[in-house]
């Protein structure tokens, strides 16, 4: 297929890339071949060449760097507790229901319809501790086309009888169960593993330490969280006294490497952040639900300015009340422009960075940038058809058709207003691996 559109993706953190006029060519498997500047007056026709309609353009899918599967059905409550507490009077309650194949089955095909339908065509899942759901979770994203990484999570500790691991030992066995399960019966394109200690406080430490042995023999994806919230860090450290900081915890057991996801990262010390960069992790940034849970502002404009890129946007839904990573990326610019207020910096995250981590930064984050990001030829055609002055924007007037604005400055206006002003009614197609998925 050809697609002739105007297109809008991230070069780099800084970098945006503007075309006017574009020929997308992917081939079968999904995969971009060529990409043509055309000139305003040059045609292509064919059977396979698909046009834009007028005002729309072409942006690479969402990246969802961290959610929840099993907290979907409590979007909307609890913000009026603090991480610990909402953990386990309102997220631990909810996940044990999952032991329930049935309930995991119904729910997470509504999850992953929902995602898709707001854009995002990769999302790195948390699905319960179960193993039953955990498969179903990833064999959903495999039926319906979401690329997926998908883990079982693993807490042996300070968590209820009700929701927990027998023991390390058989944690551990289902994990690799699971992972043996996706590679061997799934054998997907688009769906993986990704091992998932849900963070220190739950996991014991042999627990982890079993975690970080299994990891040595495994190019496996991880994530966790890390230094969310000042009382999880104070408790943190109580449960690990020997360890230098949070960080250290996991990198003293083997769980960091370039494919490990660190979520929140919300109040980091300067030496866990050399730690980071010396594992070269990526970094999920969650402002919305740093936001809802009281957590903290994380200044992801420092961390890229630090020279920290692999830096991506998470819903972590039930934690953000928003599957959409729109709202992600509105949050990211609200907690950088609060951050710059408080201290009274000039420096916030522009429009070329909130955009890059929303794409090319969470691809980076997810260990996945040769695969996603943007449309480079040798990726895959991961992509979003964004039409940007559908009826539902009523009270967006089109100022763009002003004579005196160029095609590229209206192309460049639509686009900031529908990432700062649109909605998911803007989502016209959604492509995953090539494929047209069904949103409607
Ligand atoms: N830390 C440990 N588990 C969780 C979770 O489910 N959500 C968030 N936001 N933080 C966590
Ligand atoms: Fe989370």
């Amino acid at each position: 297929m050809i697609y002739v559109f105007p297109l809008i993706h991230a070069l780099d953190v800084d970098r945006l890339e503007y075309i006017q006029r574009a020929a997308i060519e992917v081939n079968h498997s999904g995969t971009i071949t060529k990409v043509e500047h055309l000139k305003e007056d040059e045609n292509i026709d064919g059977d396979d060449v698909v046009h834009a309609h007028p005002n729309e353009f072409l942006v690479p899918g969402f990246v969802d760097t961290h959610s929840h599967a099993p907290q979907f059905s409590n979007i909307g409550f609890g913000f009026n507790l603090e991480l610990l507490d909402w953990l386990s009077q309102v997220t631990f309650p909810t996940e044990s229901n999952y032991q329930d194949a049935q309930v995991a089955q119904i729910d997470f095909a509504k999850v992953v319809e929902a995602t898709l339908s707001v854009g995002t065509t990769t999302c790195s899942y948390y699905s319960s501790l179960h193993l039953d759901a955990t498969k179903i979770l990833a064999a959903t994203c495999h039926s319906k086309g979401q690329r997926a990484l998908v883990g079982k999570v693993n807490m042996d500790s300070h968590c209820p009888d009700y929701y927990k691991d027998e023991s390390p030992e058989v944690s551990m066995a289902q994990t690799k169960e699971y992972v043996d399960y996706v590679r061997n019966n799934l054998k997907s394109a688009i769906v993986h593993p990704i091992i998932t200690p849900r963070f220190a406080i739950c996991c014991s430490p042999e627990l982890l330490e079993q975690m970080g042995e299994y990891l040595k023999d495994e190019n496996l994806h991880i994530q966790t969280h890390l230094c969310e919230n000042k009382g999880e860090i104070d408790f943190t450290m109580s449960l690990y006294p020997n360890d230098e900081s949070y960080t250290h915890i996991y990198a003293n057991r083997g769980i960091l490497s370039d494919r490990t996801i660190l979520a929140h990262c919300c109040h980091l010390t300067n030496s866990e952040m050399d730690l980071i960069k010396q594992y070269d992790c990526g970094i999920s940034h969650c402002p919305t639900s740093n936001f809802n849970l009281r957590s903290g502002i994380t200044d992801v404009n420092q961390l890229l300015t630090d020279g920290i890129t692999k830096v991506g946007l998470g819903s972590d839904c039930s934690g953000g009340y928003e599957a959409g990573i729109l709202q992600s990326l509105r949050d990211a610019s609200t907690a950088s422009k609060a951050l710059s207020i408080f201290h009274n910096k000039p420096t916030y995250l522009s429009l070329e960075k909130l955009f890059y981590l929303a794409t090319l930064g969470g691809a980076r984050a997810l260990d996945l940038e040769k695969q996603i990001g943007n449309f480079i030829v040798g990726k895959q055609f991961d992509a979003l058809v964004i039409d940007p002055l559908t009826i539902a924007n009523k009270s967006l007037i089109d100022s763009s058709k002003q004579s005196y604005i160029s095609p590229l400055d209206r192309l460049k206006r639509n686009f900031e207003r529908w990432l700062f002003a649109g909605t998911s009614a803007n989502l016209q197609a959604v492509f995953v691996d090539g494929k047209n998925i069904n949103i409607k």
